[in-house]
C-alpha cells in the first residue's frame, strides 16, 4: 500500500480497489480464482462477448476442478470435525449435524448410488425436495460425478414440475415420500407420480427413474424397478467416488426462473465461474462469520449459492432449517439463531416486515447476542424494516447487508461494500461488475434519475445460456440495451454514487421475494374455458412487498361467481403452485389496450395500487369512453 492511499476514506478505498478490479479484469479474478483448489490450472481468464448474435460467456478455460472437491475433499485436513451443515426439523424437536467428514462419506455414497443407476456425467437429475440434508447431499453428489443439477422448489405443483423436467431432458427425480413444512404435510411423491405421467403422457419425455427419502413413515404408492428408497441405495460398503475433473465450462446446473414472456427459462450456471464467483461474493457477505444462516430455501438461487455452495466452499458451518422462519410462532427464527449461535443471518425483506409486524413476539425470550452481520436479498427493502432489523432484531450491533442480484447474476453484484450503508441502497458494486443505469435508449442517466440497470461487462458467475434456447437468452437479456447485460430492475444513483433498486420494469413479480412471471399466471387463467382475456400485475403489499392482482374478462354469456372465482385459483395451484394465486380477481368487462391492441399494464399497475388519479399518457388508448367506464364502475 503506498503512503496515500493510507490516508483514504473506506470509500476511497473501495474506489481505488474497484477502479483497479474493473481495468486490471483478468489479474483480479486470477487473484480470486487462485483461492479454489484446481485439478488443472486454466489457461484463459475470460473470453466473453455480449455483441448481438454473438453472445458468448467462457471463463478460466482449459481449467479443471470438482465443485464438490473444493466444497468438501479440501477441508478435510484442517476441519473434518467440523460441523459443514446443522440442520434443524420443521417441529424443531430434530437437529442434525455433519461435520465435513460425515458430510463426504454421505455424498461418496450417494454419488455411488447414482452411478449404479446409470446416471453419468452431463446427464439432468431433477430435485423436487424439503430442505433435509439429504438434498445437500444428492446436489454435491451430482455434482461431484459431473450429473447436472436441476433444483425445483417444493412449492411448485407437478405440472410445473413436469415441463421442467421435460424441458431439462431430466432422466431421474430425487424427492422424499413426504415434505413437512408448518406443520403441514406435503406429498411431493405423489406429485413426483403425476408430474411423471404428465411428463410421459403430455410431454413426451420418460423420466426412467425416482429416488425417494423416506422422510415420515407414511405410505406411498410404489413401482418397482423405477422408485427406489434412499436409504436401500446407500451401501456403506460402496467404492469410494473420486470427484471427476470438470471442465471450468461444464454445466454445473439449471435453475427455472420466471420471465416476462413464456413459461419458464432454465438457466445454465457453469462449474469454474459459478464456484469462483460464489466464493469472491461470500467473503464480502459473510466477512468472518463462522456459523452462517441463509434461510431462502435451496429451490431458489439464494439457497444455491448462499445456503449450500459459497458456506462450503469457505469450510463454515451452514445451518438449514426445514421448515418456515415465522411458524408456528413468531420467535422461531430468534430461537434458532440463539440455539445455533447463528452469527450472520441472510434472510428477504418480506421476512423482516413480517417479523416487524409481529413485535415483541418476533424475539420471544431470545437475546440474539451471537449475531454479528446482517443480511438481506430478494427485494427492495423499506428504510423502516431495515432500522427495525438492525435496531431492534440485531440488537443495533450488526451492519446490515443489503445485497442485489438474480439468479442469472449466479451470485451477488451489488451490496454497500464500501463500509457505507444507507437504508434501503443496495449500494456498491461489487469488485469486477460495471453496473450502470441508462434511459430506454441505452443511453446513460445523471444521478438522481431513474432507469434501466444494467452491466456493461461479463463476470465469471453470469449463466452462459438457457438451456436449450440460446436465442431466447441473447433476446432477453442483450438485445434491449446492445452491448450490455439487461436486468429487468430499474435503479437510481445518489450523489454519492450509491444504487438504490425500484424493482422490475419488466412483467416480472416478485410476490415474498419469489419471482413470478405474469404471462404464465395469465396462461394458466385464461387455460379456464369461462375465460376470455387475463392481465395480471402486481399490486404494492405492506408484507409481501407484491402480491398478484388478476383482472379478468370471461367469454360471452358467462357469469362471474364465487365458484369461478375459486375455479381460477385452482388453475393457477394446479398449473404453477400456491404462491402464483392472485390475491385479487377483478372481473372487468374491459381491459385498457392500444390500438394495436396491446394491453395498457401501465394502467392496470395503477389501478391495482388504487390510483385512479394520475394514470399517466393515455393518448395511445384506443377506447377513452372504455377507460371512464371502467373507472367509475371501481
Ligand atoms: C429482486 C434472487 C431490490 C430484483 C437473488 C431482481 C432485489 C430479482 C434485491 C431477482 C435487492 C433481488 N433489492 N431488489 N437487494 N435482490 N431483488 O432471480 O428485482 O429470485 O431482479 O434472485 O429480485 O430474483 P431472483
Amino acid at each position: 500500500m503506498t503512503t496515500s492511499q493510507v490516508s483514504f476514506t473506506r470509500q476511497d478505498s473501495y474506489s481505488a480497489q474497484y477502479y483497479f478490479s474493473i481495468t486490471h479484469t483478468d489479474a483480479y479474478w486470477k487473484e480470486e480464482a487462485s483461492h479454489l483448489t484446481w485439478m488443472r490450472p486454466f489457461e484463459k481468464i475470460k473470453e466473453t462477448s455480449f455483441s448481438p448474435g454473438e453472445v458468448d460467456i467462457r471463463w478460466f478455460n482449459g481449467g479443471k476442478l470438482n465443485v464438490s472437491e473444493n466444497c468438501l475433499d479440501r477441508h478435510l485436513k484442517t476441519r473434518s470435525d467440523q460441523a459443514a451443515i446443522i440442520w434443524e426439523s420443521d417441529d424443531g424437536k430434530e437437529t442434525r449435524t455433519l461435520s465435513y467428514s460425515e458430510l463426504l462419506n454421505q455424498v461418496c455414497l450417494f454419488a455411488s448410488a447414482l452411478l449404479e443407476l446409470g446416471i453419468r456425467k452431463g446427464d439432468t437429475v431433477t430435485l423436487y425436495m424439503p430442505m433435509v440434508p439429504e438434498t445437500a447431499i444428492a446436489i454435491l453428489a451430482c455434482a461431484r460425478i459431473g450429473a447436472v443439477h436441476n433444483v425445483i422448489f417444493a412449492g411448485f405443483s407437478s405440472d410445473a414440475l413436469a415441463e421442467r423436467m421435460a424441458d431439462a431432458g431430466s432422466k431421474l427425480v430425487i424427492t422424499a415420500n413426504e415434505g413437512l413444512r408448518g406443520g403441514k404435510i406435503i406429498p411431493l411423491k405423489t406429485y413426483v407420480d403425476r408430474a411423471r405421467q404428465y411428463c410421459r403422457e403430455t410431454l413426451g419425455h420418460e423420466v426412467r427413474q425416482t429416488i425417494v427419502l423416506k422422510r415420515t413413515d407414511s405410505k406411498t404408492a410404489w413401482e418397482p424397478g423405477i422408485d427406489h428408497w434412499w436409504h436401500e441405495l446407500m451401501i456403506p460398503t460402496a467404492p469410494v467416488v473420486e470427484p471427476v475433473a470438470m471442465d471450468a465450462e461444464d454445466p454445473l446446473f439449471i435453475l427455472y426462473t420466471s420471465g416476462s414472456t413464456g413459461k419458464a427459462k432454465g438457466l445454465v450456471h457453469t462449474t469454474a465461474g459459478y464456484l469462483v464467483y460464489a466464493h469472491s461474493t461470500f467473503r464480502f457477505l459473510a466477512g468472518d462469520s463462522r456459523i452462517f444462516w441463509c434461510t431462502a430455501d435451496v429451490g431458489w438461487i439464494t439457497g444455491h449459492t448462499y445456503m449450500l455452495y459459497a458456506p462450503l466452499c469457505a469450510g463454515l458451518t451452514t445451518v438449514m432449517y426445514e421448515g418456515i422462519p415465522g411458524s408456528p410462532s413468531a420467535d422461531r427464527l430468534a430461537t434458532i439463531i440463539d440455539r445455533h449461535n447463528v452469527d450472520m443471518l441472510y434472510t428477504a425483506p418480506t421476512l423482516i416486515r413480517s417479523l416487524m409486524s409481529a413485535g415483541n413476539a418476533a424475539l420471544g425470550n431470545s437475546h440474539r447476542t451471537s449475531l454479528r452481520r446482517l443480511g438481506t436479498v430478494g427485494e427492495p427493502i423499506n428504510p423502516e424494516a431495515w432500522r427495525w432489523y438492525r435496531d431492534v432484531f440485531g440488537n443495533g450491533r450488526c451492519p446490515v447487508i443489503d445485497t442485489w442480484w438474480q439468479t442469472e447474476t449466479g451470485g451477488i453484484m451489488i451490496a454497500p461494500v464500501s463500509g457505507e450503508n444507507k437504508p434501503g441502497a443496495a449500494a456498491t458494486p461489487l469488485f469486477g461488475i460495471r453496473a450502470d443505469i441508462v434511459d430506454d435508449e441505452g443511453h446513460p442517466v445523471p444521478p438522481m434519475t431513474r432507469g434501466n440497470l444494467v452491466i456493461r461487462d461479463s463476470w465469471p458467475g453470469q449463466a452462459r445460456t438457457i438451456y436449450g434456447d440460446h436465442a431466447r437468452f441473447e433476446e432477453t437479456y442483450f438485445s434491449t440495451v446492445p452491448g450490455c447485460y439487461f436486468t429487468g430492475d430499474g435503479a437510481w444513483q445518489d450523489e454519492d454514487g450509491h444504487f438504490w433498486i425500484s424493482g422490475r420494469v419488466d412483467d416480472v413479480l416478485n410476490v415474498s421475494g419469489h419471482r413470478l412471471g405474469t404471462a404464465e399466471i395469465e396462461s394458466a387463467i385464461t387455460s379456464h374455458p369461462a375465460v376470455c382475456e387475463v392481465a395480471v400485475v402486481g399490486q404494492p403489499h405492506p408484507v409481501k412487498g407484491e402480491s398478484v392482482y388478476a383482472f379478468v374478462t370471461l367469454m360471452n354469456g358467462q357469469k362471474v361467481s364465487d365458484s369461478l372465482s375459486t375455479e381460477l385459483r385452482v388453475r393457477v395451484r394446479e398449473k404453477i403452485g400456491a404462491l402464483a394465486v392472485p390475491e385479487v380477481i377483478h372481473w372487468t368487462p374491459y381491459l385498457p389496450k392500444t390500438r394495436s391492441g396491446k394491453i395498457l399494464r401501465r394502467v392496470l399497475r395503477k389501478l391495482a395500487a388504487g390510483e385512479t388519479r394520475d394514470l399517466g399518457d393515455l393518448s395511445s388508448l384506443a377506447d377513452q369512453e372504455g377507460l371512464s367506464a371502467f373507472l367509475q364502475q371501481k
